[in-house]
């Protein structure tokens, strides 16, 4: 069976940028309190799920050396779609041009890593070529002034391509779970506006990114030790380092886009993955974790060898 592996990477954010000061001047908060609580700074705030998914995608296929035409399959992981009905994906897939099919998946913010290892299924099924896209407007969820919700969110879109090849997957080993009797900790009912206990959702958080991390690894044969870059969801700046420390994966190890993105969801995996890929920190044959939580509760991790 064919394996897959990452030729593309794009990523766009709205132009507006919302700092923490700016949110202080409206709520009863503080620059010093977000940073402390929680290491974002500024997020992106604008646009709808489908604009931010087309402007990266158009840009991962550019990057790809790839055409809308040569793409199988569209996969869209989001929370946030435009509309109930139609599926973003299908406003996606008109607005880029794909030739090929289109779905949305929602995991809530282990979206992303729940579309990579779809994304590989798919490949290993016969699919020459697929995009996958993490795309969120959770600021369109957001009561502004609710101070507990509207200072972790922002809005952003990250996209791979993925394309079969002869060689060895990419995809070492994977793990996804599942507690929905966890489904009360985070919600958002039609129309209303996102609903958290942070607390709960912090301490399941930690534990399920290290218990999927090390499953993940130790199916692809790896331990923490191995890991050349942890890429994980960016919710909290203390999530990560508990995490990583748990894991014994050190600062120079893995990455932390947080503070000028805040918390995008299924966006915040591929938005990190592609600032790791412009800064130099990814590099061919490099062994890539990536891990995810979200509501539902939902958490996701994959072990990659960079191949890209
Ligand atoms: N500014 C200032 N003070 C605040 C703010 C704020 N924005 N928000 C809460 N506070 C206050 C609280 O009222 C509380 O005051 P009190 O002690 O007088 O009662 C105090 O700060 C401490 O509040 P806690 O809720 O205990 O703060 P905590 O350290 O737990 O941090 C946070 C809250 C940042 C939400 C944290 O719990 C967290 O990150 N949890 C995980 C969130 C997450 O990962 N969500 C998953 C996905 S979210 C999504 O998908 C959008």
């Amino acid at each position: 069976m064919p394996g897959a592996r990452i030729t593309g990477w794009g990523t766009a954010v709205p132009d507006k940028v919302v700092t923490n000061t700016d949110l202080s001047l409206r709520l009863d908060t503080s620059d010093e309190w977000i940073t402390e609580r929680t290491g974002i700074k500024e997020r992106h705030i604008g646009g709808t799920t489908s604009e931010l998914a087309i402007a990266a995608g158009r840009a991962a296929l550019a990057r790809a050396g790839v055409t809308p035409a040569d793409i199988d399959v569209l996969v869209l992981a989001t929370t946030t779609p435009d509309a109930v009905v139609p599926g973003t994906s299908a406003t996606v897939q008109d607005g880029l041009g794909i030739a090929g099919g289109a779905m949305d998946l929602n995991a809530a913010c282990s979206g992303f890593v729940y579309g990579l290892v779809t994304a590989h299924g798919l490949i290993m099924a016969g699919a020459r070529r697929v995009l996958l896209i993490g795309s969120e407007t959770l600021s369109r969820i957001t009561d502004w002034d609710d101070r507990t919700l509207a200072v972790l969110v922002g809005d952003g879109a990250g996209a791979v391509v993925l394309e079969a090849t002869d060689g060895p997957s990419q995809l070492l080993g994977w793990h996804l779970g599942a507690d929905g009797s966890l489904r009360h900790l985070l919600r958002c009912e039609h129309g209303g506006h996102l609903w958290m206990n942070g607390k709960e959702i912090f301490r399941h958080a930690v534990r399920a990114v290290l218990e999927s991390s090390l499953t993940a690894l130790e199916r692809a044969g790896f331990g923490p030790d191995d890991v050349d870059l942890f890429v994980p969801h960016q919710a909290n700046a203390r999530i990560i380092t508990a995490a990583a420390a748990r894991l014994g994966i050190t600062e120079d190890r893995y990455v932390m886009t947080i503070d000028r993105y805040g918390n995008t969801s299924s966006a915040s995996i591929p938005l990190a993955l592609a600032h790791a890929a412009e800064t130099d920190r990814l590099h061919l044959g490099d062994i890539v974790l990536l891990s995810g939580f979200g509501g539902g509760m939902t958490w996701a991790s994959a072990v990659l060898r960079w191949d890209a």
